[in-house]
């Protein structure tokens, strides 16, 4: 509804140029003929297949055939046309690649403007040429709400009710998740998840639009499916960090809703290499008992100007059309690497984007729970982390001596040998240092030796390993120490340490 006031509003107010971002041609196109017969206009159609629709009148007389291309004649009839017109350009995004169309749109962007002429361009992507930027008026239309599916639900109903074999007798709670559950897909896909449900089930069921759901998220190449397959118990040590993250696995509910908590935001992980960042992502998922998506930052930036914005823009709707989930971003300081100085060399893109993700991280009402995780604080921009952005800055350090004990004893049960076999507080004195990856190779290479003896494993195998291993932090003590430093300071503790 809000988009079909805003279309009245960009007519009324006479914009020359609006880009319409939409997957959904059919209903911008309804929604258009509504307000242009409201507004006594005539909508003209035109796509490179059927050309334009309803012919353009001149004020003299019919216009004449051309031999120009269709694009570009596309473009001479808005020009030649009488005013009370609007225009809509269906899929025009490939001709803005072309300087003549690009030329054509500023004169008619000044030709329009103040006339009862309207130009909209509709497109899955935006891609606006530079040149356009101060033409064009961009609009993204939105998705299906929830009224709206509701109404389709029950059309979809309505027209099969009462075929032999089919139930569609949902009760109201029923109705809900479907609709709930739909929210985020275009129209289309909703009438297909839908209809599948139907040939599959001869009912309406959520599987099937959560199964489409996923298959969006496939082809978006940004964002992947991740399988909740950690939990907590299998993350030693970082109790302060489990604690925390406990606490809110019921927020997700209506009752946290109406108990007058806000849906947590999410938490950045920073910390030394191998110390379980990783680990906990991944746990998160299980103990809230949500979907997870990763994102891929580095698929998110295209080759084309405004591209990789939109991605962004693309992927954050996805990870919202499925929430609540959880939305894991690993190694951020990776993905947006160069927003210091040579954010330059990129035309600024990569600050671009880190600026539509933080501004969604700021304002987001979804309940998408972010979890980053970060080696390097340094790359990190200091934008990201002022309060509000996230709900907490954790700092994973390297394990204690009792963590160490509880690491070991997850990796060899984890390998079906009972810990209380192995002394493993010993283990545990000789790996000061080590980080939990470290600790579980540790583990890994002693079975190795053993297997390669043909024989079962011993405490000797395992205190040898240690012995033999040096752990990374012995040469990065420098780093560490800074790391360190800087956490004191800024970040909350993932354990109480000695
Ligand atoms: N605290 C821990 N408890 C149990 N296992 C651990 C722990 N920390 C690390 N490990 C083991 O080490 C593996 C690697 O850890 P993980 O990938 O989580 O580290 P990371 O902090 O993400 O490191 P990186 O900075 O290199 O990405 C884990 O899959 C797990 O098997
Ligand atoms: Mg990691």
């Amino acid at each position: 509804m809000d988009a079909l006031r805003e279309f009245e509003v960009l007519i009324r107010a006479k914009y020359p140029i609006v880009y319409v971002v939409s997957w959904e041609e059919a209903r911008v196109e309804s929604a258009l003929q509504e307000v242009a017969k409201k507004l006594g206009r005539q909508l003209h159609t035109w796509s490179v297949t059927q050309g334009m629709k309803p012919a353009v009148v001149r004020a003299s007389g019919p216009v004449k055939p051309t031999t120009l291309p269709g694009e570009l004649e596309a473009l001479a009839l808005v020009h030649e046309a009488t005013e009370s017109t609007a225009f809509l350009l269906k899929d025009f995004h490939p001709y803005l690649k072309d300087s003549r169309v690009v030329r054509l749109l500023r004169d008619l962007s000044s030709r329009l403007r103040g006339r009862d002429q309207t130009l909209f361009l509709s497109a899955p992507t935006l891609n606006l040429p530079v040149e356009l930027e101060k033409d064009v008026t961009v609009v993204e239309y939105p998705l299906p709400e929830e009224k709206e599916i509701l109404g389709q639900v029950e059309g979809v109903i309505a027209s099969v009710k009462g075929r032999p074999g089919v139930n569609v007798d949902l009760s109201h709670d029923e109705k809900e998740l479907i609709v709930r559950s739909a929210q985020g897909l275009t129209a289309d896909e909703i009438e297909s998840a839908l209809a599948r449900s139907l040939v599959e089930t001869k009912s309406l069921n959520v599987e099937q639009i959560i199964e489409e759901k996923k298959q969006i998220v496939r082809k978006s190449g940004m964002l992947q499916f991740y399988p909740a397959d950690n939990n907590l118990d299998d993350i030693g040590g970082h109790d302060l960090l489990k604690e925390w993250l406990k606490r809110r696995s019921k927020s997700f509910t209506d009752a946290a809703r109406e108990f007058g908590i806000p849906y947590p935001k999410g938490v950045l992980l920073l910390g030394v290499q191998g110390c379980g960042k990783s680990l906990v992502a991944k746990a998160v998922s299980a103990a809230y008992s949500l979907p997870m998506l990763k994102m891929d930052v580095g698929r998110v930036f295209g080759s084309l100007v405004g591209q990789s914005e939109d991605n962004m823009r693309r992927a954050i709707r996805i990870a919202e059309s499925l929430a609540p989930c959880i939305l894991w971003i690993d190694e951020l300081e990776k993905g947006f690497a160069g927003m210091g100085s040579s954010g330059v060399s990129d035309s600024g893109t990569t600050a671009r984007v880190f600026a539509t993700f933080l501004t969604w991280m700021q304002e987001k009402t979804k309940p998408v729970f972010l979890v980053a995780t970060a080696n390097d604080v340094s790359a990190l921009p200091p934008e990201l982390l002022r309060k509000g952005r996230f709900d907490e800055i954790f700092f994973i350090d390297l394990p204690d001596l009792d963590e160490r004990k509880e690491i070991f004893r997850i990796h060899l049960t984890k390998r079906k040998r009972d810990p209380r076999k192995f002394k493993v507080p010993e283990l545990a004195k000789l790996t000061d240092g080590f980080s939990g990856a470290e600790i579980e190779q540790v583990v890994v290479g002693a079975l190795n030796k053993a297997f390669d003896e043909g024989r079962e494993l011993s405490f000797s195998d395992l205190s040898e390993e240690c012995q033999a291993q040096v752990p990374l932090s012995r040469m990065m003590a420098e780093d560490i120490a800074a790391l360190r430093e800087w956490a004191r300071l800024r970040a909350r503790p993932s354990a109480k340490r000695d």
